[in-house]
């Protein structure tokens, strides 16, 4: 895993070189190069190769998965979202810079991220179902709407449905989008099953993160610990404890596990980051 990580990071690299020079370029090399976990392109490249297939002719599209996700992370740490000062254990982006350079970094990601699957030259059906797999899973009817119900229920008590539906919007969708992008490459068929395990997967963990958020160390997270309760958040912790937490998530990740064994795949190759995943600690 650590090669295709490394091939995906190479990658992103020389997706950038392409564009112009500028503050607003600078700042997308810097929160794409301060690293993160790349659990979704991984995930997707995991998906193909499960199949038996190569996914070399692929990296580009999980390149630009990644690229949602890290616009995402810029624009959920703006002072009027999130406002968080540390984000892969480097300033945040508005920090390094400023709100109007991170915000244009942000765009700059989502835009471009739809070229670089176009640029792919895939077949051209396929093409089109990836992209709107991507722009749905990440738009108004996926991650913004989750990042709208988050921030607008921020100072409010809320049970479990309504925080299970925020965790799946949120964080569920793209990383079901992972999924099903891989599917919709590897096996068309399968692509419901994929997605139903990415909710899964994607509960997991966005409980892991509200745990680690007051669990862990700024250090060890490489951001700030206890942003969820400066911001008055419900999470699974105020609601459950962390003991429930952990049940819920080793509980999640066994039936992710029992659905990934329903396919016929080289099931190892994604065990395996679910064992990542449920070891995590940052
Ligand atoms: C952080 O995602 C945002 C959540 C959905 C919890 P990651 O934990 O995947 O962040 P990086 O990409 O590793 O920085
Ligand atoms: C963010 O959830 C999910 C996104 C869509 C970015 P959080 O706000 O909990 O993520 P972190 O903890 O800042 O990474
Ligand atoms: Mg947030
Ligand atoms: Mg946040
Ligand atoms: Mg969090």
């Amino acid at each position: 895993m650590d090669k295709i990580i490394r091939e995906i990071n190479e990658r992103l690299q020389t997706i950038l070189d392409q564009y112009p020079d500028g503050t607003v370029k600078e700042a997308m090399y810097y929160s794409l190069k301060a690293g993160g976990k790349r659990i979704r392109p991984l995930l997707l490249l995991q998906v193909i190769r499960s199949y038996g297939l190569d996914y070399h002719p692929y990296i580009d599209v999980a390149c630009s998965l990644e690229m949602i996700h890290t616009y995402s992370l810029i624009h959920d740490d703006l002072p009027g979202m999130d406002n968080d000062d540390l984000r892969r254990g480097l300033p945040t982006c508005h920090k390094k810079y400023n709100e109007a350079i991170a915000i244009l970094a942000g765009d700059g990601l989502l835009n471009e991220a739809v070229n670089i699957i176009i640029n792919c030259h895939l077949e051209s059906h396929l093409t089109l179902s990836l992209i709107s797999c991507l722009y749905s899973s990440s738009g108004i009817a996926g991650m913004i709407y989750g990042q709208e119900l988050d921030i607008q229920n921020e100072g409010k008590e809320l049970d479990v449905t309504t925080l299970q539906k925020i965790h799946r919007y949120k964080t569920g969708k793209l990383i079901a989008c992972a999924l099903k992008m891989g599917s919709l490459i590897a096996s068309e068929k399968d692509v419901d099953i994929w997605e139903d395990i990415g909710y899964t997967i994607g509960l997991a963990f966005q409980i892991q993160d509200d745990v680690l958020d007051v669990t862990s160390t700024t250090e060890q997270l490489g951001k700030p610990v206890g942003s969820d309760e400066s911001n008055h958040k419900s999470t699974y912790v105020t609601l459950l404890g962390i003991e429930k937490c952990q049940e819920l998530v080793n509980q999640l990740f066994k039936e992710a596990i029992e659905k990934i064994y329903s396919l016929r795949i080289n099931h190892g190759l994604l065990l395996e980051i679910v064992e990542k995943l449920k070891e995590r600690v940052s």
